[in-house]
């Protein structure tokens, strides 16, 4: 009975860890990326979030090294496109696109996948590249 029940617990625990650390490398279908929040590679090597370069007051979203300091960014989504506030976020949506929105939803970016996919997820690699896989192929699947 007590080992019955220490295994229900470690498995509960084994669950919670594989959220948590899940939630931070991954955005889900019914999750998105405010201005307030950051995706980070799962060693940590990486951060996606939204951020202004040197005095300006414009908001980029950006992939940056987290482990050196002052910020090298290395990809920028909306380089042309400015946010000017902090409205943006990033989400996916329900054809697989990874879209970034800014003020009044207005679209600044989007990807423009060619396979069309309902639950698509998106995640931060620890090589820096942000790739779309579907759901159901899991978290070692294709990229699209
Ligand atoms: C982040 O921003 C979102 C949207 O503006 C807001 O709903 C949320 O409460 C903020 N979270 C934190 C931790 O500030
Ligand atoms: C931000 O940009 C929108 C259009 O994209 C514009 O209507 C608005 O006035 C701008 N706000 C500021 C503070 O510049
Ligand atoms: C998803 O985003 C793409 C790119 O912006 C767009 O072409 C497509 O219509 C969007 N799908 C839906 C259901 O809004
Ligand atoms: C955004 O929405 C607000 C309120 O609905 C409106 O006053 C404003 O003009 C809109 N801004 C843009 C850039 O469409």
């Amino acid at each position: 009975m007590g080992g019955l029940c220490f295994l229900l617990i470690s498995t509960n625990l084994l669950f919670l860890f594989f959220t948590i650390s899940s939630a931070v490398d991954i955005i889900s279908p019914s999750q998105s990326i405010s201005d307030n929040t950051t995706l980070v590679s799962s060693d940590g090597s990486f951060e996606l979030g939204f951020f202004s370069p040197g005095s300006s007051t414009n908001r980029y979203l950006g992939i940056w090294y987290k482990n050196i300091p002052g910020r090298t960014v290395v990809w920028v989504a909306n380089r042309c496109n400015p946010i000017n506030d902090s409205s943006g976020m990033l989400m996916i949506n329900s054809t697989g696109n990874l879209v970034l929105f800014g003020q009044n939803k207005s679209v600044v970016w989007s990807t423009s996948s060619v396979k069309r996919v309902e639950n698509a997820m998106v995640q931060l690699l620890d090589s820096g590249n942000l790739v779309v896989r579907d759901v159901k192929d899991g978290i070692s699947g294709p990229y699209l």
